[in-house]
């Protein structure tokens, strides 16, 4: 009699369903006591930009290289464009494009004969986006020049067209822009946020705090491994302490008027006015509250203006404050 034929088990897969790019539980990856990645819950939104920020040693690479499947997790689940990795990771990557490190290519060969190796491993289609993704990183007219020939800025091109062989849906790129000058840099991030404006997500990963406000929706900021905020830029900031500029007269009299208010933290005489310090929170009904008290105080008010902090001072108060508290 012949053996019954099981059928296996495949879990069902709809990757569609997700609103994440990226989605992380738990995430942990150590080696030896150095836990690289601490139990890294990460959300990358579709179609977005998003920034995974922190200072050298932080863990960036080696997320992504655990995102990637280069180097396995010792804790924790993923799933990348909807797909469970490990399980479907062959189906994940095919629809993501990435760059680790450095990006690597032959350097006796040309721009686009590496290329075509790389198309060679990929999906039929592959070959045909040869030229239009040399074209698209503005490298077309050097495409037929030797690698070793190309600067740095050239090779980053060259590694964002490799990632575009397989018409990716997620851009994975760590440290798009190192080694690269300002007008480089400027280059790589039209890039990205043209890419983004196809409807790919694109996930860096950046020590540098500018670069990633400049050029992100939404970022994670991770410090020894472990991610200690994350969403969207704007969100982040909202809750960030800032300033009210006041131009006003006498400022003296002003000061006097305020220093009582439970909303300021500090206030600064400055010429021509007034620098308050207002609580992370506070709305913008405190700029009207301010300038009723002036007024009603007999102060003139010329301007009022709210200066939110950057990034990064923003990334320094949390970091600050979570020091203080270890
Ligand atoms: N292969 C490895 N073997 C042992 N330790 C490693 C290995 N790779 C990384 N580490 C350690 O893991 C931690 C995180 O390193 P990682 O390279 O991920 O940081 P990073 O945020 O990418 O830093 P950078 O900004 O310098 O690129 C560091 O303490 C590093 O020394
Ligand atoms: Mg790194």
């Amino acid at each position: 009699m012949a053996a019954p034929t099981v059928e296996p088990v495949v879990p069902p897969v709809r990757p569609g369903d997700s609103p994440w790019a990226v989605e992380t539980h738990g995430l942990t990856k150590r080696f030896k006591d150095n836990v690289a990645v601490d139990g890294v819950d990460l959300r990358v939104p579709r179609g977005c930009a998003f920034g995974y920020l922190g200072p050298n040693g932080a863990g960036k690479t080696t997320l992504i290289r655990v995102l990637l499947g280069l180097t396995h997790a010792d804790a924790g689940s993923m799933s990348l464009l909807g797909y469970p990795v490990p399980a479907h990771r062959d189906r994940a990557l095919a629809r993501i494009g990435a760059i680790v490190d450095e990006p690597r290519f032959h350097g006796h060969l040309t721009g686009r004969q590496n290329l075509q190796i790389l198309a060679a491993a990929r999906e039929p289609a592959a070959r045909a986006r040869i030229a239009p993704a040399l074209d698209r990183v503005g490298i077309a007219h050097r495409g037929d020049d030797k690698v070793s020939k190309y600067s740095m800025g050239m090779r980053q091109r060259l590694g964002v067209a490799a990632c575009l062989l397989g018409d990716p849906q997620l851009l994975i790129l760590d440290e798009p822009m190192n080694g690269l000058d300002p007008a480089g840099m400027l280059d790589m991030r039209e890039m990205i946020l043209s890419l983004r404006g196809e409807g790919r997500t694109v996930v860096l990963s950046s020590h540098l705090l500018d670069e990633v406000e400049r050029t992100c929706d939404a970022v994670a900021i991770v410090d020894r491994g472990k991610v200690i905020r994350q969403g969207p830029i704007a969100d982040l900031l909202a809750d960030s302490a800032f300033e009210l500029q006041v131009d006003c007269s006498p400022s003296d009299r002003a000061q006097a008027l305020l220093a009582g208010t439970r909303w300021q933290t500090g206030i600064h005489v400055e010429p021509g006015g007034l620098r308050i310090d207002l609580a992370p929170g506070t709305g913008r009904e405190t700029v009207a509250e301010v300038n009723r008290l002036l007024v009603e105080g007999g102060v003139s008010v010329y301007r009022l203006q709210e200066v939110h902090a950057s990034l990064e001072s923003w990334f320094l108060e949390v970091t600050t404050r979570l020091g203080e508290h270890q």
